[in-house]
């Protein structure tokens, strides 16, 4: 049997649920998730959405366009910050109109808070610009979304987990599914095919991201032979919880939280003297791992503090109730005596799948590939440059998610349905069979711990041409491993043996473009900070990278940057 759908959408995070609403009602959408839709991982942001409301101080998205493109150091296109940061006022009304319970000032305006690197007259100081829902932002709003998606009648195909694309003569033709129910691997026709599948955190072994984040989304186009960009830049998290990773927002510190060493010292004077703790995420992660490094972890741990006691237990409830709720399960402790001992933990890929202005996937030569979109972590639209403000991710899901849904749309007529090839889920499943045959060879489980392991250690906070080499060639030997991957369970339903040996089928390949794309920038710009060259070279750097596939190897090469209003200068704060 062939489902068809004008329109597939892959991922019902918030990205896929906006661009499906706005399809919605003008043309028949299928969105796809490998988990209950309601557990994808935008549900799991806590801090906010960034928006210059104005609404407890003066504020502009002129400011907010400018914080993006030095947050993301100068790597940030202009033209998208702009679309951004204009965009963001009706967006978060847009919400608001939807249902989504945001906090409220005392007159009952939305509710704004402080975040790292969103600031005031182009530098000046903290601003409050993002609207926020306590510390469950990301939660309220994918329920709020996930509602309109029930009422307007999406069909929705969940714990579907998307295996291939399908694209005839360089156009989309529709997808593979694998249904984890029933183990059967199903073809969807469709005009256009929207990618929405968030990020890759799994690579790491210290991840605030879900067990689903494994760039399944962009294994899907890598392996069509289309290009990646700007991979090296990983933004690890100031504030998990030491040891495993689970976020602490930032609006901890926007609330007036405080980072502190063994010596009790508020370290971030030193590094970002005029806004501290509210510097951004890759200056705060560096200046903690430089703390650590330097002998002033606690107890000479690899952790600091970071110290809520003096917020007192009503603002703690009030606004960080999840937050706290988390550090009592898993720590034992009450932010509200207790400092919380807090690492680094990788949290957001700035790189993805190359994407037009409208949501559009572009080839190596930037040219669009025809029905097919992507939205959201997945993709790179070079919105957040080198490093990603906090709040503009949500922000990024719902304008950009919107923007796709309708260029489809205002597209869909000049999209055919293209005849897929004969039987054309036969390649994916045979893919299936292989894995189910093999009787003797390697877990899993070993090869993806491995992973973590090589990626945390030579590819994180701080890289070097040694470490970036030798992690390469671990990652080289362990995708000659995986060829030789054996499951235990050979059953068809609910198989999660089956599926971990798929998701690192993804995950390797995309390890080694970020391992790749890191060794070949020979500069520090943002989350790509390298001991060997410490500096930002912008003579030699001010371009995108863009990695491919080529046969056994990768070719990698630049994309301009987009420079309209702002010229790059130093970055300090
Ligand atoms: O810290 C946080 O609440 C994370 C927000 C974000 O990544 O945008």
């Amino acid at each position: 049997m062939v489902f068809k759908h004008d329109v597939l959408i892959v991922g019902a995070g918030l990205a896929g649920l906006r661009a499906a609403t706005e399809v919605a009602g003008k043309a028949d959408v299928a969105l796809f998730s490998k988990v209950y839709p309601t557990r994808s991982h935008s549900g799991a942001a806590q801090g906010g959405i960034a928006a210059a409301l104005q609404n407890e101080e003066p504020d502009s998205w002129e400011w907010h366009m400018y914080d993006t493109i030095k947050g993301g150091d100068y790597l940030t296109d202009q033209d998208v910050a702009e679309i951004l940061a204009k965009d963001a006022i009706r967006a978060v009304y847009e919400l608001e109109h939807m249902g989504v319970p945001f906090n409220r000032t005392p007159e009952g305006k939305i509710a704004q808070r402080f975040f790292g690197g969103h600031t005031s007259n182009f530098g000046q100081a903290p601003v409050k610009r993002i609207c926020y829902a306590a510390d469950r932002s990301g939660r309220v709003m994918m329920d709020t979304l996930y509602f309109q998606a029930v009422k307007k009648g999406i069909k929705i195909y969940p714990e579907f987990h998307v295996l291939d694309l399908v694209i005839r003569d360089g156009q989309v033709a529709g997808l593979v599914a694998y249904e984890l129910a029933t183990g059967e691997v199903h073809f969807f026709q469709g005009r256009a095919v929207l990618i929405a599948t968030g990020g890759y955190g799994k690579v790491y072994k210290v991840t605030s991201n879900a067990f689903a984040s494994t760039g399944d989304g962009l294994a899907l186009t890598y392996r069509q032979g289309l290009p990646l960009e700007d991979m090296e830049f990983v933004q690890f998290h100031p504030t998990g919880i030491w040891g495993l990773g689970v976020l602490i927002t930032e609006a901890a510190r926007g609330e007036g939280g405080i980072l502190r060493n063994s010596e009790g010292e508020r370290f971030m004077e030193r590094y970002a003297p005029t806004i501290k703790d509210l510097a951004p995420r890759d200056m705060v992660s560096r200046a903690i791992f430089t703390e650590i490094r330097e002998g002033r972890g606690i107890n000479g741990q690899d952790y600091v503090y970071l110290d809520l006691t003096h917020l007192g237990e009503e603002k703690l409830a009030e606004r960080l109730s999840d937050i706290s709720s988390f550090v009592k399960i898993y720590l034992g402790l009450d932010p509200a005596r207790d400092q919380i001992p807090i690492h680094p933990t990788c949290h957001y890929m700035m790189g993805g799948i190359p994407v037009n202005n409208d949501g559009n996937v572009t080839d190596m030569k930037n040219n669009p590939v025809p029905g097919l979109y992507a939205a959201g972590e997945c993709s790179c639209i070079s919105l957040h440059g080198a490093n990603r403000l906090g709040c503009n991710s949500l922000l990024d899901l719902v304008v950009f998610g919107r923007r796709a849904g309708q260029h489809i749309l205002e597209n869909l007529d000049r999209l055919s349905w293209v005849d897929p090839p004969s039987g054309p889920e036969r390649d994916t499943a045979e893919r299936i069979r292989r894995i189910k045959e093999k009787r003797k060879g390697e877990k899993s489980v070993s090869i993806r711990q491995s992973l973590q392991e090589i990626m945390t250690a030579d590819c994180s906070v701080f890289r070097h041409e040694q470490g970036l080499k030798k992690a390469l060639e671990a990652v080289r030997e362990l995708e000659q491993r995986a060829r030789n991957i054996c499951i235990d369970n050979l059953g068809n339903r609910y198989n999660t043996d089956l599926m971990d040996a798929l998701e690192l089928q993804n995950m390797l390949p995309l390890a080694e473009a970020i391992a790749a794309s890191a060794l070949n920038r020979t500069e520090s710009r943002g989350a790509h900070s390298r001991e060997d060259y410490p500096g930002r070279d912008d003579e030699h750097w001010l371009k995108h990278t863009l990695v491919q596939k080529t046969g056994p190897g990768l070719s990698i090469s630049g994309k301009p940057v987009t420079v309209t209003r702002f010229e790059p200068k130093p970055r300090a704060y």
